[in-house]
């Protein structure tokens, strides 16, 4: 092997123990399935490199969840924790975000069926099949947590330009939102602290973003607050699997947030107020036909010599990662 070639074998282990450590980083409390599955291993710590010391371990001094990744917890809000995340992976054109979601500015995983060919298509099924809840589209409609605007543009369709309000906690997106969707109100706003006056609004329309909030029952009073009496909220949204599995992940920091059951989802609504509650489970064709597509998409871009063997690894990791951390994906509707 030539000294080029040598060099190059070194990088890709390194890329492969950092992507890989970064993973285990995250892990702050291992939930029981995984610690099941080793168990019966004991380490070589010589080998292993960078296990923590026990004790210091017990003791609490290393950190968990997003303080393990930004090691500086007591400065970060979630709000920031979720700017930096998605404020990065959306414009991130070059990378997986570009293979995955390059043919549109929605930023979410889609309602897929078997005529669904696009990211694009999926992600305005999604629009399209919350939008069926409101069985009148008039008045003035509010999309919270609104991304770069895709669907705010598509609300175009139903709603005039005056009547459509979108917010996110994010400036940067907010910038594209103006630029997608001209005319909308948009405004940097945070989903839980919302600054419209009472009964404002005749719709609410949240697409997979509530699993951030801190949290979902603020968001869901606010939704009543400021919804007009027999008005709609509606939502896509993602109970995570676990407590623990939560607290890993920087930019779903916020365990208070989650939900178990849809009974428990149920409840939240309920006793906010709403009526006509109707929730539905979609996992099958939200995020299992995403990943699938995903995890096959990242394969044809593989074997077609578009991505390396980093690459590829990174991003399955990754994928596999998120995996175990989705679990239902719910349609929710519910009437003031
Ligand atoms: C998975 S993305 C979905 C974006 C968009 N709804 C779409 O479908 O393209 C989640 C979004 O939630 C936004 N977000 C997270 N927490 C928020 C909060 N507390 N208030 C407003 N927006 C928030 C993020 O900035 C991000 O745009």
């Amino acid at each position: 092997m030539t000294a080029n070639q040598t060099d190059l074998k070194e990088l890709l282990k390194k890329r492969l123990f950092d992507s890989i450590s970064a993973q285990i980083d995250l892990i702050g409390y291992v939930p029981d399935d995984i610690a099941k599955l080793v168990k019966n291993f004991t380490f070589d710590r010589g080998n292993v490199g960078q296990m923590p010391d026990d004790a210091e371990y017990q003791a609490g001094s290393i950190q968990h969840g997003a303080a393990a990744v930004n090691n500086e917890p007591d400065k970060e809000t979630l709000a920031e924790l979720v700017n930096d995340h998605y404020d990065k992976v959306f414009y991130d054109y070059g990378g997986m975000m570009g293979i995955l979601y390059g043919d549109t500015e929605f930023r979410n995983i889609g309602y897929w069926d078997e005529t669904t060919v696009s990211q694009d298509q999926a992600s305005e099924r999604l629009l399209d099949a919350l939008l069926d809840f409101i069985p009148e589209k008039s008045g003035k409609i509010l999309d919270v947590a609104c991304g770069m605007g895709a669907s705010t543009h598509r609300l175009l369709n139903h709603y005039p330009s005056e009547n459509i309000w979108a917010i996110n906690i994010s400036e940067k997106q907010i910038e594209s939102t103006r630029r997608n969707a001209p005319g909308c109100n948009a405004q940097v706003m945070n989903a839980v602290d919302m600054k419209f006056e009472n009964d404002f609004f005749d719709s609410i329309l949240c697409i997979e973003a509530a699993m951030h909030f801190e949290t979902r029952q603020k968001f869901i009073e606010e939704s009543f607050r400021v919804l007009k009496t027999g008005g709609y909220l509606v939502l896509s949204d993602i109970l995570c699997t676990s407590k623990e599995r939560l607290a890993q992940l920087p930019m779903y920091h916020s365990p208070d947030n989650h939900i178990e059951t849809v009974e428990e989802y149920y409840e939240l609504l309920a006793g906010a107020g709403f009526s006509a509650i109707d929730i539905t489970d979609k996992s099958r064709d939200v995020w299992g036909a995403h990943f699938l597509r995903a995890v096959n998409r990242i394969h044809e871009r593989f074997y077609s010599g578009n991505i390396n063997i980093i690459e590829l690894t990174e991003t399955l990791w990754t994928y596999y990662n998120a995996n175990a951390v989705m679990g239902d994906c719910l349609f929710v509707s519910a009437q003031k």
